[in-house]
């Protein structure tokens, strides 16, 4: 029996999101919420762009989704801070509160996703 197959997207080169920076990208067809993608420690890891607080986007900015050291994830909106390697609020008014960590992978030097990712 053959195994399932999965719609994958590919967000870009891994190459094209800066090392402790980060990019957005507009959801996919059909869908209202995109995604963005945040590099570093030899890791690339892509979260729906929808805060916890009221499911706004976070960036205020097209890609400025971390702070100024590049250290954590900040929402423009109410100043909620989220942790890069898991996405957990560690402040703010979603406190305890998680972004949706998507499932990513690189793939020949693209950053790849589930197709439905997003919502
Ligand atoms: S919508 Fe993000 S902190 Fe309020």
């Amino acid at each position: 029996m053959a195994g399932a197959v999965t719609a994958c997207r590919a967000l870009c080169r891994v190459d094209e999101i800066p090392e402790r920076g980060a990019r957005g990208f507009p959801a996919p067809p059909g869908r209202l919420i995109g995604l963005f993608a945040i590099k570093g420690g030899g890791m690339v890891r892509v979260f729906v762009n929808s805060c916890p607080h009221l499911g706004l986007p976070l960036e205020p900015v097209p890609d400025r989704f971390l702070d100024r050291k590049g250290e954590m994830i900040v929402c423009s909106a109410h100043g909620a801070r989220f942790r890069v390697e898991d996405g957990l609020c560690v402040s703010g008014p979603c406190l305890g509160e998680a972004l949706e960590v998507v499932a990513a992978e690189v793939v020949d030097g693209v950053v790849t996703v589930p197709a439905a990712a997003g919502a």
